[in-house]
């Protein structure tokens, strides 16, 4: 082989390495730091109500446990699109409009978590520490946690299908 097919051919598969490797972790990031945000956050009102229903300190540890498993995953989830970012540079599909509506919609679940999402469950915390027993409604930490998986899990479905670009399903 000449030695211009062969350093092509080596250029080839370094980039289809650093591809697959980025693209693994971004996903292997989204099933790590994602996962359990949703979990946790899903299971956060139907706690709050049974800690307000038996005053418990053990209620109350549960209902701080899922707040805390939510921050600390929010904040380990900052690794997923940035490194989307970095696998759509490495595919070159950076401005393909299947991505930008996902970085939208990425931007869009990260904004509900943060200023909606923990903000009302630290909220629901201090309520439960100070007032047990007290009505309480979790109307919106569940509203805006179900929001928080609907757009994330439109995102992972953009991701798959990739509407309009040849590699897609
Ligand atoms: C700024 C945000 C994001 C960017 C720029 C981004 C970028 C990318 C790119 C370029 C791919 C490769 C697609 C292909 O194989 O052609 C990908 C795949 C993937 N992404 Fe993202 N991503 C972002 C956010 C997310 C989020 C929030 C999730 C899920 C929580 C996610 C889950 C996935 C999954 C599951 C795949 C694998 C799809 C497949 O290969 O079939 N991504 N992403």
């Amino acid at each position: 082989m000449a030695p211009v097919a062969l350093e092509a051919t080596a250029r080839h598969l370094t980039s289809a390495f650093v591809t697959t490797f980025l693209l693994s972790v971004h996903v292997l990031a989204a099933i790590i730091a994602v996962g359990p945000v949703t979990v946790a956050a899903s299971m956060f009102a139907p706690a709050v109500r049974s800690a307000l229903r038996e005053p418990d300190p053990r209620a109350v540890g549960v209902v701080s446990t899922l707040h805390r498993i939510c921050n600390v995953y929010a904040a380990i989830g900052i690794v997923v699109p940035i490194l989307g970012l970095a696998t759509a540079m490495s595919m070159g599909v950076v401005g393909d409009p299947w991505l930008v509506a996902s970085i939208v919609l990425t931007g869009i679940a990260a904004l509900v978590l943060a200023m909606a999402v923990l903000p009302s469950q630290q909220q629901l915390i201090e309520q439960v520490r100070t007032s047990p027993g007290s009505a309480v409604s979790t109307t919106r930490v569940a509203v805006t946690s179900g929001l928080f998986s609907l757009l994330w899990t439109v995102v992972t479905v953009l991701m798959i299908a990739r509407p309009g670009s040849t590699t897609g399903v």
